[in-house]
Protein backbone atom coordinates (compact mmCIF):
# COMPACT_ATOMS: atom_id res chain seq x y z
CA UNK A 1 0.00 0.00 0.00
CA UNK A 2 2.71 2.19 0.73
CA UNK A 3 4.48 2.07 -2.52
CA UNK A 4 1.41 2.60 -4.05
CA UNK A 5 0.83 5.74 -2.40
CA UNK A 6 4.18 6.95 -2.98
CA UNK A 7 4.11 5.64 -6.70
CA UNK A 8 0.69 7.92 -7.06
CA UNK A 9 2.07 10.91 -5.48
CA UNK A 10 5.25 10.47 -7.78
CA UNK A 11 3.25 10.22 -11.02
CA UNK A 12 0.86 12.82 -9.68
CA UNK A 13 3.63 15.38 -9.15
CA UNK A 14 4.76 14.73 -12.87
CA UNK A 15 1.56 14.89 -14.42
CA UNK A 16 0.70 17.80 -12.74
CA UNK A 17 3.66 19.64 -13.84
CA UNK A 18 3.24 19.27 -17.34
CA UNK A 19 -0.83 20.89 -17.25
CA UNK A 20 -1.45 24.06 -19.14
CA UNK A 21 -5.14 24.19 -19.60
CA UNK A 22 -8.37 23.99 -17.87
CA UNK A 23 -9.75 20.83 -19.68
CA UNK A 24 -6.21 19.05 -18.96
CA UNK A 25 -6.67 19.74 -15.29
CA UNK A 26 -10.21 18.96 -15.01
CA UNK A 27 -9.09 15.48 -16.62
CA UNK A 28 -6.38 15.07 -14.40
CA UNK A 29 -8.48 15.75 -11.36
CA UNK A 30 -11.15 13.18 -12.23
CA UNK A 31 -8.35 10.74 -12.89
CA UNK A 32 -6.29 11.16 -9.24
CA UNK A 33 -9.93 12.17 -6.70
CA UNK A 34 -13.16 11.85 -8.78
CA UNK A 35 -15.28 8.88 -7.69
CA UNK A 36 -13.70 6.53 -9.94
CA UNK A 37 -9.98 7.96 -9.21
CA UNK A 38 -6.74 6.30 -8.41
CA UNK A 39 -6.58 8.11 -4.72
CA UNK A 40 -10.26 7.17 -4.43
CA UNK A 41 -9.49 3.19 -5.49
CA UNK A 42 -6.58 3.13 -2.65
CA UNK A 43 -9.01 4.25 0.00
CA UNK A 44 -11.80 1.80 -1.02
CA UNK A 45 -8.96 -0.90 -0.03
CA UNK A 46 -8.88 0.43 3.84
CA UNK A 47 -11.38 -2.17 4.26
CA UNK A 48 -9.24 -4.90 3.38
CA UNK A 49 -6.61 -3.90 5.58
CA UNK A 50 -5.77 -5.57 9.21
CA UNK A 51 -7.27 -3.59 11.81
CA UNK A 52 -4.18 -2.71 14.18
CA UNK A 53 -2.59 -1.04 10.73
CA UNK A 54 -5.86 0.90 9.65
CA UNK A 55 -4.80 4.14 12.00
CA UNK A 56 -1.43 4.21 10.22
CA UNK A 57 -2.39 3.74 7.01
CA UNK A 58 -5.57 6.53 7.25
CA UNK A 59 -2.91 8.92 8.28
CA UNK A 60 -0.44 7.80 4.90
CA UNK A 61 -3.53 8.19 3.16
CA UNK A 62 -4.53 11.96 4.00
CA UNK A 63 -1.25 12.84 4.13
CA UNK A 64 -0.92 11.68 0.28
CA UNK A 65 -4.95 13.69 -0.29
CA UNK A 66 -3.16 16.50 0.98
CA UNK A 67 0.07 16.03 -1.39
CA UNK A 68 -2.66 15.74 -4.48
CA UNK A 69 -4.81 18.72 -3.73
CA UNK A 70 -1.72 20.88 -2.69
CA UNK A 71 -0.72 20.14 -6.58
CA UNK A 72 -3.87 20.03 -8.08
CA UNK A 73 -3.91 23.46 -6.00
CA UNK A 74 -0.63 24.84 -7.64
CA UNK A 75 -1.26 23.21 -11.29
CA UNK A 76 -5.13 25.76 -11.31
CA UNK A 77 -2.67 28.85 -10.04
CA UNK A 78 -0.78 27.89 -13.29
CA UNK A 79 -3.52 27.82 -15.17
CA UNK A 80 -5.54 30.70 -14.44
CA UNK A 81 -2.11 32.97 -15.14
CA UNK A 82 -1.62 31.31 -18.17
CA UNK A 83 -5.54 32.34 -19.07
CA UNK A 84 -4.71 35.98 -18.11
CA UNK A 85 -1.53 36.16 -20.00
CA UNK A 86 -3.30 35.04 -23.49
CA UNK A 87 -6.10 37.51 -22.89
CA UNK A 88 -3.78 40.82 -21.93
CA UNK A 89 -1.07 39.61 -25.27
CA UNK A 90 2.05 39.70 -25.47
CA UNK A 91 4.05 42.01 -23.04
CA UNK A 92 4.60 45.31 -23.76
CA UNK A 93 8.04 47.37 -22.94
CA UNK A 94 6.74 50.94 -22.46
CA UNK A 95 9.85 52.75 -22.32
CA UNK A 96 10.98 51.34 -26.28
CA UNK A 97 10.64 53.75 -28.41
CA UNK A 98 7.31 54.36 -30.60
CA UNK A 99 6.96 52.43 -33.80
CA UNK A 100 4.98 55.28 -35.00
CA UNK A 101 6.29 57.63 -37.27
CA UNK A 102 5.76 61.25 -35.31
CA UNK A 103 3.42 63.69 -33.38
CA UNK A 104 -0.07 64.00 -35.19
CA UNK A 105 -0.59 67.50 -36.81
CA UNK A 106 -4.12 69.52 -37.39
CA UNK A 107 -6.56 68.54 -39.27
CA UNK A 108 -6.37 71.54 -42.55
CA UNK A 109 -9.58 72.50 -41.41
CA UNK A 110 -8.57 73.48 -37.91
CA UNK A 111 -5.55 75.18 -39.00
CA UNK A 112 -7.58 77.80 -40.80
CA UNK A 113 -9.96 77.85 -38.47
CA UNK A 114 -7.33 79.08 -36.06
CA UNK A 115 -5.00 80.77 -38.19
CA UNK A 116 -8.65 83.28 -38.74
CA UNK A 117 -9.23 83.09 -34.84
CA UNK A 118 -5.74 84.72 -34.28
CA UNK A 119 -6.10 87.29 -37.16
CA UNK A 120 -9.61 88.61 -35.66
CA UNK A 121 -8.26 88.41 -32.56
CA UNK A 122 -5.44 90.74 -32.95
CA UNK A 123 -8.23 93.66 -33.72
CA UNK A 124 -10.35 93.17 -30.84
CA UNK A 125 -12.43 90.14 -31.17
CA UNK A 126 -13.30 87.65 -28.76
CA UNK A 127 -14.43 84.06 -29.93
CA UNK A 128 -17.67 82.88 -29.15
CA UNK A 129 -19.73 79.51 -28.95
CA UNK A 130 -23.06 78.17 -29.96
CA UNK A 131 -25.21 74.95 -29.73
CA UNK A 132 -24.95 72.73 -33.06
CA UNK A 133 -28.89 72.21 -31.82
CA UNK A 134 -30.64 75.10 -32.34
CA UNK A 135 -34.19 76.82 -31.72
CA UNK A 136 -35.83 78.13 -34.30
CA UNK A 137 -35.74 81.62 -32.74
CA UNK A 138 -31.91 81.90 -32.86
CA UNK A 139 -31.43 80.23 -36.36
CA UNK A 140 -34.31 82.10 -37.68
CA UNK A 141 -37.47 83.98 -36.04
CA UNK A 142 -34.47 86.44 -34.17
CA UNK A 143 -32.52 86.78 -37.44
CA UNK A 144 -35.53 88.35 -39.52
CA UNK A 145 -36.43 85.28 -41.16
CA UNK A 146 -39.78 84.76 -41.25
CA UNK A 147 -41.24 81.09 -41.37
CA UNK A 148 -42.28 81.01 -44.91
CA UNK A 149 -38.76 81.62 -45.85
CA UNK A 150 -37.24 79.07 -48.13
CA UNK A 151 -34.36 78.21 -45.51
CA UNK A 152 -36.70 77.25 -43.02
CA UNK A 153 -38.05 74.54 -45.62
CA UNK A 154 -37.94 70.27 -44.12
CA UNK A 155 -35.96 70.05 -47.55
CA UNK A 156 -33.15 72.26 -46.53
CA UNK A 157 -33.37 72.22 -42.59
CA UNK A 158 -32.81 69.16 -40.70
CA UNK A 159 -36.03 69.20 -37.48
CA UNK A 160 -35.97 67.57 -34.47
CA UNK A 161 -38.59 65.59 -33.87
CA UNK A 162 -40.77 67.10 -31.69
CA UNK A 163 -41.01 64.66 -29.07
CA UNK A 164 -37.25 64.85 -28.09
CA UNK A 165 -36.70 64.53 -25.03
CA UNK A 166 -35.56 68.04 -24.19
CA UNK A 167 -38.83 69.50 -22.55
CA UNK A 168 -40.48 72.57 -24.18
CA UNK A 169 -38.38 75.30 -26.69
CA UNK A 170 -40.01 78.04 -25.43
CA UNK A 171 -42.43 79.45 -22.97
CA UNK A 172 -43.69 82.06 -25.21
CA UNK A 173 -43.45 79.87 -28.95
CA UNK A 174 -44.89 76.45 -27.74
CA UNK A 175 -44.89 75.41 -31.41
CA UNK A 176 -41.31 76.04 -31.95
CA UNK A 177 -38.51 73.29 -33.23
CA UNK A 178 -35.16 72.17 -31.75
CA UNK A 179 -32.92 71.82 -35.24
CA UNK A 180 -29.38 71.21 -36.27
CA UNK A 181 -28.39 74.84 -37.17
CA UNK A 182 -27.88 76.02 -40.77
CA UNK A 183 -25.56 78.61 -40.31
CA UNK A 184 -23.35 80.42 -37.19
CA UNK A 185 -25.67 83.36 -37.64
CA UNK A 186 -27.20 82.11 -34.56
CA UNK A 187 -24.62 82.89 -32.00
CA UNK A 188 -25.02 86.40 -33.35
CA UNK A 189 -28.48 86.52 -31.28
CA UNK A 190 -26.77 84.59 -28.22
CA UNK A 191 -24.42 86.98 -27.98
CA UNK A 192 -26.68 89.95 -28.36
CA UNK A 193 -29.09 88.51 -25.98
CA UNK A 194 -25.97 88.55 -23.27
CA UNK A 195 -25.43 91.93 -22.70
CA UNK A 196 -25.32 95.25 -24.14
CA UNK A 197 -22.74 96.49 -27.09
CA UNK A 198 -20.27 96.81 -27.56
CA UNK A 199 -19.79 93.64 -28.94
CA UNK A 200 -17.24 91.88 -31.05
CA UNK A 201 -17.12 88.50 -31.50
CA UNK A 202 -16.19 85.42 -34.02
CA UNK A 203 -17.57 82.23 -33.98
CA UNK A 204 -16.27 79.33 -36.15
CA UNK A 205 -18.29 75.66 -35.68
CA UNK A 206 -20.31 73.40 -37.33
CA UNK A 207 -23.35 73.79 -39.60
CA UNK A 208 -26.09 71.23 -40.90
CA UNK A 209 -28.01 71.33 -44.14
CA UNK A 210 -29.55 68.90 -46.29
CA UNK A 211 -27.68 68.48 -48.70
CA UNK A 212 -26.84 65.80 -51.05
CA UNK A 213 -22.70 65.05 -50.86
CA UNK A 214 -20.90 65.64 -54.03
CA UNK A 215 -17.40 67.45 -54.79
CA UNK A 216 -18.38 70.98 -53.44
CA UNK A 217 -21.61 69.75 -51.37
CA UNK A 218 -21.93 67.99 -47.45
CA UNK A 219 -24.65 68.04 -45.24
CA UNK A 220 -21.97 68.65 -42.54
CA UNK A 221 -19.36 72.08 -42.79
CA UNK A 222 -18.08 74.87 -41.19
CA UNK A 223 -18.70 78.39 -41.04
CA UNK A 224 -16.96 81.46 -39.51
CA UNK A 225 -19.09 84.19 -38.74
CA UNK A 226 -18.00 87.34 -37.64
CA UNK A 227 -20.13 90.61 -35.81
CA UNK A 228 -19.15 94.06 -34.43
CA UNK A 229 -22.08 96.01 -32.84
CA UNK A 230 -21.33 99.81 -31.57
CA UNK A 231 -21.60 103.28 -32.18
CA UNK A 232 -21.26 104.57 -35.78
CA UNK A 233 -20.47 101.34 -37.32
CA UNK A 234 -20.15 101.78 -41.28
CA UNK A 235 -19.91 99.99 -44.43
CA UNK A 236 -16.51 101.06 -44.70
CA UNK A 237 -15.73 99.53 -41.53
CA UNK A 238 -16.87 96.26 -42.63
CA UNK A 239 -14.77 96.56 -46.25
CA UNK A 240 -11.97 97.48 -44.24
CA UNK A 241 -11.74 94.23 -41.80
CA UNK A 242 -12.56 92.28 -45.14
CA UNK A 243 -9.93 93.69 -47.07
CA UNK A 244 -7.84 93.00 -43.67
CA UNK A 245 -8.75 89.36 -42.81
CA UNK A 246 -7.92 88.00 -46.42
CA UNK A 247 -4.85 90.16 -47.10
CA UNK A 248 -3.54 88.74 -43.21
CA UNK A 249 -4.52 85.24 -44.71
CA UNK A 250 -4.17 84.78 -48.28
CA UNK A 251 -1.08 87.85 -49.24
CA UNK A 252 -1.25 91.46 -49.70
CA UNK A 253 -1.93 90.83 -53.63
CA UNK A 254 -6.17 89.50 -52.48
CA UNK A 255 -9.13 91.90 -53.30
CA UNK A 256 -11.73 91.76 -51.94
CA UNK A 257 -15.63 92.47 -53.92
CA UNK A 258 -19.25 93.26 -52.39
CA UNK A 259 -22.05 92.52 -54.74
CA UNK A 260 -25.39 93.44 -52.94
CA UNK A 261 -27.58 90.45 -52.18
CA UNK A 262 -30.29 90.01 -49.80
CA UNK A 263 -30.18 88.86 -45.90
CA UNK A 264 -33.25 88.53 -42.96
CA UNK A 265 -30.71 89.63 -41.13
CA UNK A 266 -28.51 92.71 -43.07
CA UNK A 267 -29.46 95.71 -44.43
CA UNK A 268 -28.17 96.17 -46.88
CA UNK A 269 -26.19 92.95 -47.69
CA UNK A 270 -23.76 91.98 -49.84
CA UNK A 271 -22.05 89.07 -50.86
CA UNK A 272 -17.85 88.88 -50.34
CA UNK A 273 -16.21 87.66 -53.21
CA UNK A 274 -12.35 87.38 -53.70
CA UNK A 275 -9.78 87.87 -56.27
CA UNK A 276 -6.75 85.74 -54.97
CA UNK A 277 -5.27 85.14 -59.00
CA UNK A 278 -1.54 85.41 -57.46
CA UNK A 279 -2.39 82.10 -55.90
CA UNK A 280 -0.89 79.07 -58.09
CA UNK A 281 -3.49 76.82 -58.04
CA UNK A 282 -6.76 79.45 -58.32
CA UNK A 283 -7.69 80.18 -62.22
CA UNK A 284 -11.00 82.20 -61.17
CA UNK A 285 -11.05 85.88 -61.42
CA UNK A 286 -13.51 86.17 -58.69
CA UNK A 287 -14.46 83.80 -55.97
CA UNK A 288 -17.59 83.96 -54.17
CA UNK A 289 -16.55 83.04 -50.08
CA UNK A 290 -19.56 84.71 -48.05
CA UNK A 291 -22.35 86.99 -47.21
CA UNK A 292 -22.03 89.90 -45.32
CA UNK A 293 -24.28 93.36 -44.41
CA UNK A 294 -24.96 95.72 -41.76
CA UNK A 295 -27.03 94.44 -38.73
CA UNK A 296 -30.66 94.53 -39.64
CA UNK A 297 -32.11 97.27 -36.94
CA UNK A 298 -34.68 94.99 -36.93
CA UNK A 299 -32.77 92.06 -35.12
CA UNK A 300 -31.31 94.95 -32.75
CA UNK A 301 -34.24 96.01 -31.40
CA UNK A 302 -35.85 92.61 -31.45
CA UNK A 303 -33.09 91.82 -28.74
CA UNK A 304 -33.50 94.60 -26.70
CA UNK A 305 -30.68 97.03 -28.30
CA UNK A 306 -31.79 100.14 -29.45
CA UNK A 307 -30.98 100.68 -33.13
CA UNK A 308 -31.14 104.46 -32.34
CA UNK A 309 -27.94 104.24 -31.00
CA UNK A 310 -25.97 100.79 -31.74
CA UNK A 311 -24.98 99.99 -35.37
CA UNK A 312 -22.83 97.01 -36.28
CA UNK A 313 -21.81 94.66 -39.44
CA UNK A 314 -21.98 91.06 -39.84
CA UNK A 315 -20.19 88.31 -41.77
CA UNK A 316 -20.33 84.95 -42.14
CA UNK A 317 -18.18 82.04 -44.52
CA UNK A 318 -17.53 78.73 -45.38
CA UNK A 319 -14.52 77.45 -43.43
CA UNK A 320 -13.59 74.40 -46.48
CA UNK A 321 -14.34 76.99 -49.32
CA UNK A 322 -11.28 79.08 -47.47
CA UNK A 323 -9.56 76.00 -47.61
CA UNK A 324 -10.12 74.49 -50.50
CA UNK A 325 -8.61 78.25 -51.92
CA UNK A 326 -5.98 78.12 -49.87
CA UNK A 327 -4.84 74.89 -50.18
CA UNK A 328 -5.61 74.15 -53.64
CA UNK A 329 -8.36 71.22 -52.93
CA UNK A 330 -10.67 70.32 -55.38
CA UNK A 331 -12.96 68.37 -53.56
CA UNK A 332 -14.66 69.02 -50.10
CA UNK A 333 -15.00 65.32 -49.33
CA UNK A 334 -11.71 64.99 -48.88
CA UNK A 335 -11.54 66.81 -45.22
CA UNK A 336 -13.93 64.37 -43.75
CA UNK A 337 -12.33 61.16 -44.93
CA UNK A 338 -9.42 61.34 -42.60
CA UNK A 339 -7.18 59.35 -45.22
CA UNK A 340 -3.78 59.71 -44.12
CA UNK A 341 -2.13 60.61 -47.47
CA UNK A 342 -4.39 63.53 -47.52
CA UNK A 343 -3.88 64.63 -44.17
CA UNK A 344 0.07 64.20 -44.11
CA UNK A 345 0.20 67.34 -46.92
CA UNK A 346 -0.85 69.60 -43.71
CA UNK A 347 1.73 68.59 -41.56
N1 LIG B 1 -25.67 82.96 -42.72
C1 LIG B 1 -25.31 83.15 -44.12
C2 LIG B 1 -25.19 81.80 -44.80
O1 LIG B 1 -25.11 80.81 -44.11
C3 LIG B 1 -24.02 83.89 -44.24
C4 LIG B 1 -24.13 85.28 -43.74
C5 LIG B 1 -24.68 86.28 -44.52
C6 LIG B 1 -23.71 85.60 -42.47
C7 LIG B 1 -24.80 87.57 -44.08
C8 LIG B 1 -23.82 86.90 -42.01
C9 LIG B 1 -24.38 87.88 -42.82
O2 LIG B 1 -23.41 87.25 -40.78
O3 LIG B 1 -24.45 89.15 -42.37
O4 LIG B 1 -25.17 81.72 -45.98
Amino acid sequence: MESLLSALQEKAQADLAAICSRPELEAAKARLVGPNGELTALMKQMGSVPKEQRPALGKRINEAKGHVQALLDAALQRVVAAEIAAQVGPAIDVSLPSPDVGPGTFHPLTQVREEMCRILRKVGFTVADGPEVETEYHCFDALNTPADHPARDAQDTFYLPRDAAFGNVSKHHPDERYLLRTHTSSVQIRTLLKGPPPIRIVSPGRVYRRDTTDATHSANFHQLECLYVDRNVTVRDLKALLDYIFTSLLGKDTKTRFRPHYFGYTEPSFEVDLSARHLPKVNKEWIEIGGCGMVDPIVLDGVGHDSRVWSGYAFGMGLERLAMLLYGIDDIRYFYQNDLRFLRQFA
